[in-house]
């Protein structure tokens, strides 16, 4: 099946719920601090996301999970699931992941916080796992193949010695929550589908200190690593424009441009 290319008016809704899942990461940022359990972040995101955006919590019921927002500390690669016997300490690393639905549309990004000061090895993934997200970013174009960005990201972490987790990827989003095309972060550079003005996708690097391999645990929705060391993981949901990309949920925070324009491939200008 094709990969949904959005008309302009749905562009717009994908830009206003991006924009949401932007400000309540941006919300949140505030709360996370020792003491706090992954239980009251669940709830203050969800009372946020409904009283004061008006939008809905789309992980809330999806297929069974149970809470409004994931919350991922230290080895739990995706999809930990907040409690109030979660208490963050001094040191801990957790992935927020919210996904809004607003007029219809998802919009779904993560971000890793630090939990008042991890150490060296911890702050070293967080920020290789945000540049491996930038680097598969700055890969999207018309033009440009899916493979390209798994390509950047598998190569920006593989060169910083830590791993890519291979069994979860970044997907296609709009009116249906995890659509086609399922947005691999690895890979070689050419292959998979060409990226044509329009789409709209999630990049999503989960990226290990250790090996990749991963196991769900019995609750049927938490992933740890297997070695048990630490893992990160930064979203965003992307546009794919005439010239490049927009980050449709970027934050005040990020560090790379909200619209970015892709190099022209040569041989195909009209001078
Ligand atoms: N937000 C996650 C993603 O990036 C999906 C969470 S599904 C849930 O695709 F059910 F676990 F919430
Ligand atoms: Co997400
Ligand atoms: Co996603």
């Amino acid at each position: 099946m094709a990969v949904e290319i959005k008309s302009p008016e749905d562009i717009e809704k994908m830009r206003a719920v991006g924009r949401l899942a932007a400000e309540q990461l941006e919300m949140i940022e505030q709360h996370i601090r020792p003491g706090i359990t992954t239980g009251e972040i669940d709830r203050i995101c969800h009372e946020f996301t409904i009283s004061e955006q008006g939008a809905t919590p789309a992980p809330l019921n999806y297929r069974g999970f149970p809470k409004s927002v994931c919350t991922s500390v230290n080895h739990v690669v995706c999809h930990g699931i907040p409690s109030d016997d979660k208490v963050l300490k001094d040191g801990d690393i957790v992935n927020v992941d919210v996904t809004l639905i607003k007029d219809g549309f998802h919009g779904d990004t993560s971000k890793t916080f630090f939990v008042g000061k991890p150490g060296i090895l911890a702050r070293r993934l967080v920020q290789v796992t945000q540049d491996c997200l930038y680097a598969g970013i700055r890969e999207v174009r018309p033009g440009a193949h899916l493979g390209d960005i798994g390509h950047a990201i598998q190569t920006l972490a593989e060169a910083s010695r830590f791993s890519v987790v291979r069994e979860y990827c970044g997907h296609g989003i709009g009116r249906v929550f995890h659509d086609e095309p399922q947005v691999l972060h690895y890979g070689r550079r050419g292959t998979g589908i060409p990226l044509k003005a329009g789409m709209t996708f999630t990049v999503e690097p989960m990226i290990n200190a250790g090996k990749p391999a991963v196991k769900l645990l019995p609750d049927g929705w938490t992933v740890v690593t297997k070695d048990h060391k630490l893992t990160a993981q930064w979203e965003h949901t992307v546009l794919v424009t005439d010239t490049g990309f927009e980050i449709l949920t970027h934050r005040q925070d990020d560090t790379i441009e909200r619209i970015g324009t892709g190099v022209v491939a040569s041989g195909t200008g009209t001078a």
